[in-house]
């Protein structure tokens, strides 16, 4: 069988640490996907320095159109991240029949819908685990794993630049801004961090989340979001000394005596012997609740090079066996309804 062909949009830290991952473990990758993968090409706009990063026989472009344009090509995988080259690549790349691999929230959040009914018109699959929660495999957890229970909430830690900020804070006494910087050098916080400390960016996330728990379709424009802004050493003092520590927390629940769905993103305290209160650093950690298995806890990186690769790698393998089982057997990848509207979401507050 002939190698699946993979395009790599994107070359910064997510994108750089997919390459790596991919060629260092590129055998025991394609034996589970039970087919060769190979980078075929990479998208970056200083080629000379991508030239340096990359394998002999790697084409480097500087349009991610050349890619998406690439008969050769089988399997974009969409790293650029925001809404507006990216988008506009996504929609081509599935328009040409190109399955699509994504870590990209904001894009999904605000038009997965669109994206998805593109997706399902064109028979292309659009796997998303690296947009949530970095290296967890939540969106797995949720489409597979709990996929025998009706789901009642969903919450966690999904953002590990405000997680890290909100940790050294307490441990070192350190005002926001440095610590801010800090996790911008440690490539954890997003191109424009105000989307990290605005809460944005975990609300992104756990639109997803809803939208895989509950199969609705994506509605960010309907979430309560409250960042860390505000937040001093001194408010991380003050609970710390009544037994609480402060995170930043995105919950999703059922609101039945409401008839929706509930969205919000907002600093909580939380009881300091809970292990959810425990989680420090760029970590961060999902709680799910299932009506049979009752409640589970998904813990592990949430942000940075290798953590997230983990992640868009695992969807390329997931997707290299989807592309390569007859289509008329195919089980649709998403659990996503994005026609279904009965299940609002509401604003919670
Ligand atoms: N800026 C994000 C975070 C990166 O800090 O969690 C991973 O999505």
């Amino acid at each position: 069988m002939k190698p699946i062909k993979v395009g790599l949009l994107g070359f910064g830290t997510v994108g750089g640490g997919t390459y790596q991952v991919l060629t260092r473990n590129q055998e025991e990758i394609s034996r589970r996907a039970g087919r060769r993968i190979e980078v075929a090409a990479v998208c970056r706009r200083d080629l000379a320095a991508a030239r340096t990063q990359v394998g002999e026989g790697v084409r480097v472009v500087a349009d991610p159109m050349d890619i998406v344009r690439d008969p050769e090509i089988d399997i974009v995988v969409e790293l650029i991240g925001g809404e507006g080259v990216a988008r506009d690549v996504v929609m081509a790349a599935i328009a040409g029949g190109k399955h699509v691999v994504t870590a990209n929230k904001a894009l999904l959040a605000v038009h997965g819908n669109e994206v998805f009914a593109a997706a399902q018109a064109r028979g292309v699959m659009v796997a998303f685990e690296a947009a949530v929660a970095g290296g967890i495999p939540i969106i797995k957890a949720l489409r597979e794993s709990l996929a025998g229970n009706r789901i009642e909430w969903v919450a966690g830690i999904i953002n590990g630049t405000t997680n890290f900020i909100l940790s050294e804070m307490r441990a070192k006494g350190l005002d926001f801004e440095g610590v801010l910087k800090e996790a911008q050098r440690l490539g954890y916080a997003e191109a424009d961090p105000s989307f990290d400390v605005g809460g944005v960016d975990a609300a992104h996330k756990l639109t997803l989340l809803s939208a895989i728990a509950f199969g609705i379709p994506v509605q960010f424009e309907r979430a309560h979001v409250e960042g860390i802004v505000g937040l001093s050493s001194v408010d991380i003092k003050y609970a710390e000394q009544l037994g609480y520590r402060i995170k930043l927390l995105g919950i999703t629940r059922r609101r039945d005596e409401l008839g929706g769905i509930e969205l919000r993103v907002h600093p909580t305290l939380i009881p300091s012997q809970r292990l959810i209160a425990n989680v420090e650093g760029a970590m961060n950690a999902v709680m799910v609740q299932g009506d049979a298995v009752g409640t589970t806890l998904y813990y592990g990186k949430g942000a940075g090079a290798e953590p997230t690769a983990s992640s868009v790698v695992a969807d390329i393998v997931d997707v290299t066996r989807l592309a390569t089982a007859d289509p008329d057997h195919r089980v649709p990848h998403l659990a996503f309804q994005p026609d279904r509207m009965d299940a609002t979401p509401i604003l919670p507050m």
